[in-house]
Formats: structure tokens, C-alpha cells, sequence
């Protein structure tokens, strides 16, 4: 093989799907196996992120990955926690993540944020594969630890085999609805056409070796050219969340996709003004085998390549909103960086009419999507912003004359409580939702309830 593996960058995996469906513990389980391998420092802890290398991969999925077969030099699992919203996983030009995996449950099946994701997998072109979930709940069925999904299937008994393959056709078919054909994945040529369907249990580990081994093949096959990059470059990132952290002040965790970042660099993000331009004081890794999100207690360390997720203290970063990019300077001229942090904020930015509702979300890549369906629904927007409903958007939602318009619609946001008393006094209805089109679905009703 010609491919210097240091030159291809980890591919990055977001692990998406319903509340509840399995996604933490679909990693979780990946890590365990790796403490049972007996190799549990290989694998290390991002912020927000997982990276397996190839080596551990191989070594979980057994027979089904040769290391020589491959030349990436792992994979990086972004989880998306329920309520978080995934649409935060937007980079330059479109989806921060190279491949999905679709975590649903094959007892629940189908949900709305199952709709959501696919729906956003769809819009940012995501090859992705859907992990059916939970297969050990499958009542009568006889657990094989750790199992490649052929040998479990093939100890079943005739009346739980049956039980599974009815939940995976409803998946297959609840996929075919929305407009994806998808098979089991063993009978899938061509995971660029198709979508593999892949059953899992994240408790038992079953089929999780098949679940690397199409992850590694799919990304082997269908991304490497993209994973071709200046891997020693100037970082490029994103920001997945702005969080205060103690004696550190407010911090961005961000997910590098490109290049290197190092302690001192100079870096610019995005911000609700201006792009902020600020110097990195500390980059902060979890410690080793830690919970990821509830982790404290940070490590320093100089320099990280892509991909990886990396927390990010430097001053300034108050303004820092979730889905922004992040850019460091090195030898580049500064003004360029801040115009290509500019240009890529102005891609992302909705455009507004004259009248219309407000609108408030988590981040930039959920508001770019909330933007679409409200255009969509021909709803006009008067003014889109990240961040928690507050009085001033009370304020311009108050003077629409249309009462339809007279409306907040937030996403993945609070609504700060003073706020809430001005909505009232002031006749400003507010919709909050976890799921867009629902969101969407609650202000048609209120429309048509007005119209009536
Ligand atoms: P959010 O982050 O809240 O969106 O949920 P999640 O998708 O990360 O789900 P999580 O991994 O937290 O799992 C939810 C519940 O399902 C937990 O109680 C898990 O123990 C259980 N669970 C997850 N996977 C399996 C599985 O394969 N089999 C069984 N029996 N239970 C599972
Ligand atoms: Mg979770």
C-alpha cells in the first residue's frame, strides 16, 4: 500500500438517533471492549468525541477486519446526547460528520427525532447505516456476548428469529418511506446507493464487530480521498458548544476536522458580532476513561491533529455561538482568516424578511435547518438568532401587527423568565420544541386555529 497513514485523517462518525435509543451505549460498549482487550489507553477520550484506532477496531471485530486491509488510521465517534441538537455537526460547506450511524431501537422503531436525523442526513448528503438497537430485547432470545450477528442469529430459536427479522423489514420499510432503500447490510452491494441496516445490542456487544467492520469498510472505500489533508495545516474547526468553565471563564469544546491546534496559536470564531480573534491560553482533553459530558477535571495538552475534540480556553470567547468555525492563524495573514470566518457565517446566514415570526436556537447549524423548514412552510422569519428566548425578542415580536406573527418559535432553547412575564403582558405567543418539524407542526395549528 502507497498510502502513508499519518497523511489520511480519522475519519469522524456522529452517532445519531432518537432519546433513549442506545447511542451512549453503542460507544460505551465500544470502549468497554477495548478495557476487556486489555488495551483500554489506546482508546482516548475527546471532548464530546471517541477515537477508536484501527488497531482496537480489529481487534474487536475479530475475522471481519484484516489492519492490512486498511489504511485509515481509525475512527472518531461524535456522540449526539438526546436534546442536543445534532444539527451542530456542520462544518465548511456542509456536514461536519464523513459517515452516520443511525441508532434505532428495534422495539420503539421509528421516532421523531429518528425522522429529524434522517431528514438532516438526507439534506447534508451524509452516507450513513442504521444500527438496529436493543436486538437482546427480542423476547426468548439467548444471549451471545460479544457475537459477530451471523453466529447469534444462526443459535436463535426459528420463533425469535422470526421476532427480529419482522422488526428489521418495519425498519427497512420505514426507511423505503422516506425515501431510502435499504437492506440488510450482508445483502448490500453498494452502500453508496444503499442504506445497510446493521442489528446490534449495545448491552451484549452482538453484531457490534459487523458495526465497526461497515463503518471501517465504508469509510475505507467511499471517504479516503477526502481524508487526504495538510494534516500538519493551520486547524479547521467547529464549535459544538460555549461552556463556562471553572477558573477558565467561558471555553468553546470544538470538533478539529483539519490541520493542528496548538497551545498560543492565534484563532479566530465566530461570534454573534464579530468574528472573535483570541489566543489560545490551554486546550483540554478529559482525562483518560472518564465520562465524556460530566467530566471536570481536564489535562492539558500542546498540540492535537485532526479529527479530534478538544476543549478550547482562550479570552474573549463570551460571544462564541455553538456551530461557528473555528480557524487558527499560524502563518497565515490574519485579515484572510477573518474573512473566510466571515464568509462562512454569512453562508449560514437566514435571510430575514420585513415582517414575519422570530426566531431563537441552539446553534447555527439548527437554525439554518429551522430557517429551511419555516421556508419551506412559507412562514417569513423577521429575525433568527441563536441563543435562549430573552425580553428583546419579546420586544420585536410585539410590535408585528399580524397576531400570526405576533409568535417566538425556539429550538433546543429556554425561554429566560423574564422573558416568559413580558410574553404575556405583551400578547407574544411562544412555541419550543425539540424537533423542528413538530415545531413547525405546532405553529401551522396555532395559524389555523387563528384563521378559523
Ligand atoms: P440520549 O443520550 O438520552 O439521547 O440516549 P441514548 O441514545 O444515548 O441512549 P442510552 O445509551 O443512554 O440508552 C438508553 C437506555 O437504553 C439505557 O437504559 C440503556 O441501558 C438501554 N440500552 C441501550 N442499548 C441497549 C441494548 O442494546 N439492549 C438493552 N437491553 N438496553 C439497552
Ligand atoms: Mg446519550
Amino acid at each position: 500500500d502507497t498510502h502513508d497513514p499519518t497523511s489520511l485523517r480519522t475519519p469522524i462518525v456522529a452517532v445519531l438517533g432518537h432519546v433513549d435509543h442506545g447511542k451512549t451505549s453503542l460507544l460505551d460498549k465500544i470502549r468497554g471492549s477495548a478495557v476487556i482487550e486489555g488495551e483500554a489507553g489506546a482508546i482516548t477520550q475527546h471532548i464530546g468525541a471517541t477515537a477508536v484506532p484501527l488497531d482496537i477496531i480489529s481487534s474487536i471485530a475479530g475475522d471481519l477486519v484484516d489492519p492490512d486491509d486498511f489504511d485509515l488510521p481509525g475512527l472518531l465517534f461524535i456522540d449526539t446526547p438526546g436534546h442536543h441538537s445534532f444539527t451542530t455537526l456542520r462544518s465548511r460547506g456542509g456536514a461536519l460528520a464523513d459517515i452516520a450511524i443511525l441508532v434505532v431501537d428495534v422495539n420503539d422503531g421509528f421516532q421523531p427525532q429518528t425522522l429529524e436525523a434522517l431528514d438532516i442526513l438526507k439534506r447534508s448528503q451524509t452516507p450513513f447505516i442504521v444500527a438496529a438497537n436493543k436486538i437482546d430485547t427480542v423476547p426468548g432470545w439467548d444471549p451471545n456476548e460479544d457475537a459477530p450477528i451471523n453466529d447469534t442469529y444462526e443459535s436463535q430459536s426459528d420463533r425469535v428469529r422470526q421476532r427480529l427479522d419482522e422488526s428489521l423489514y418495519e425498519i427497512i420499510g420505514n426507511l423505503s418511506d422516506e425515501g431510502f432503500s435499504a437492506d440488510l447490510y450482508w445483502r448490500v452491494q453498494n452502500f453508496q446507493r444503499n442504506v445497510g441496516v446493521v442489528p446490534v445490542s449495545a448491552m451484549t456487544g452482538e453484531g457490534v464487530p459487523d458495526l465497526l467492520t461497515v463503518m471501517m469498510g465504508l469509510s475505507q472505500r467511499y471517504m479516503k480521498e477526502e481524508m487526504e489533508i495538510d494534516v500538519s495545516g493551520p486547524g479547521v474547526g467547529t464549535v459544538l458548544e460555549v461552556k463556562e468553565e471553572k477558573g477558565f471563564g467561558k471555553t468553546v469544546d470544538i470538533v478539529l476536522y483539519d490541520g493542528t491546534i496548538k497551545e498560543d496559536d492565534t484563532i479566530v470564531v465566530g461570534g454573534q458580532n464579530d468574528p472573535i480573534v483570541t489566543e489560545v491560553r490551554a486546550l483540554l482533553q478529559p482525562r483518560p476513561l472518564a465520562e465524556i459530558r460530566t467530566e471536570s477535571r481536564f489535562e492539558n495538552v500542546d498540540e492535537v491533529g485532526a479529527a479530534a475534540g478538544i476543549k478550547v480556553a482562550a479570552p474573549e470567547l463570551g460571544d462564541a455561538m455553538a456551530g461557528a468555525p473555528v480557524r487558527v492563524v499560524r502563518d497565515r495573514d490574519l485579515d484572510e482568516v477573518i474573512e473566510e470566518v466571515q464568509a462562512e457565517l454569512a453562508s449560514i446566514a437566514v435571510d430575514t424578511a420585513e415582517e414575519g415570526v422570530v426566531v431563537k436556537a441552539d446553534t447555527l447549524g439548527s437554525l439554518e435547518a429551522m430557517a429551511d423548514a419555516l421556508d419551506e412552510a412559507e412562514v417569513p422569519i423577521v429575525r433568527a438568532e441563536v441563543g435562549d428566548v430573552a425580553p428583546r425578542d419579546i420586544s420585536v415580536a410585539s410590535t408585528a401587527e399580524d397576531p400570526k406573527q405576533q409568535v417566538i418559535l425556539g429550538f433546543n432553547v429556554d425561554v429566560l423568565s423574564d422573558a416568559e412575564h413580558r410574553a404575556e403582558t405583551d400578547d407574544v405567543t411562544i412555541f419550543t420544541d425539540e424537533v423542528i418539524y413538530q415545531l413547525v407542526e405546532e405553529y401551522d395549528e396555532y395559524v389555523e386555529g387563528i384563521e378559523q
